[in-house]
């Protein structure tokens, strides 16, 4: 096993499950990601109702650039970056990216208003969790400001969990969730909740006390 098995892992299961269209006139768009920012940053911040703060002018040129030469030696990450595009307009965007300790972060799904409610996030969250599983990764992160229902009941009703909640400089209270592709994982998760699941854990080989 290398990084290389790693990208071809990876480029083979998004082909698989990120290649067909999303819905019926609804095509899945690979893009660089300059072009993804190029054509959703303003769709993004235009919909929203509540738009995060925009912090770049609280840091110091300097400061921005420390960071930005601290982020080039990490490199780049596997990612996902797909504009969902219905008659030759983007309707849509999707990204996540590989994190480390085979943790996937579903960074930013949105649809423009008028395609909401249609079942098509629904079908979206289906189709990268079956190619982040089929990757290798070992678990999918996101998070989401408290009240976004919106995207909150659909992952919930998808499997997902409620990790943590943490109070981010951009957006306010946000819950993080995960969805645990190891399934004894989601128990040592439940187990850690409230002590549950002692028995299971311990047949297939956690020590507990
Ligand atoms: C979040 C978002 C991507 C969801 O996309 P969508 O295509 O409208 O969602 P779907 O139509 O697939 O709905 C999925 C499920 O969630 C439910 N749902 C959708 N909106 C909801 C809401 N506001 N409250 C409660 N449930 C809701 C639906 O009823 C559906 O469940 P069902 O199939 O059991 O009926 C979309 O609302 C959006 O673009 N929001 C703005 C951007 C954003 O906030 N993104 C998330 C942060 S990254």
């Amino acid at each position: 096993m290398s990084a290389a098995d790693a990208r071809e892992r990876f480029a083979t299961a998004t082909l698989r499950h990120l290649g067909a269209p999303l819905a019926d006139g609804v095509e899945l768009r690979h893009v660089s990601a300059a072009d993804w920012h190029a054509t959703i940053d303003p769709l993004w911040t235009g919909t929203l109702d509540r738009p995060g703060h925009d912090l770049s002018p609280l840091f110091s040129p300097e400061q921005a650039a420390a960071s930005r030469d601290l982020d080039a030696i990490i490199g780049d990450r596997l990612e996902h970056r797909l504009l969902l595009v219905a008659g030759g307009e983007t309707i849509g965007g999707y990204w996540g990216q590989q994190e480390t300790f085979g943790r996937y972060y579903m960074t930013v799904s949105m649809f423009r208003p008028e395609w909401r409610g249609r079942g098509l996030y629904k079908a979206l969250l289906a189709r990268v969790t079956a190619a982040v599983a089929d990757a290798g990764f070992r678990e999918l992160y996101s998070r989401h400001r408290a009240d976004n229902n919106a995207i909150l009941v659909p992952k919930l009703r998808a499997g997902w969990v409620i990790a943590a909640f943490e109070i981010t400089p951009r957006w306010g209270l946000t819950v993080h969730l995960r969805r645990y592709l190891v399934d004894a994982i989601a128990l040592v998760h439940e187990h850690r909740v409230d002590g549950a699941r002692v028995e299971e854990l311990r047949a297939r080989g956690l020590r507990l006390p």
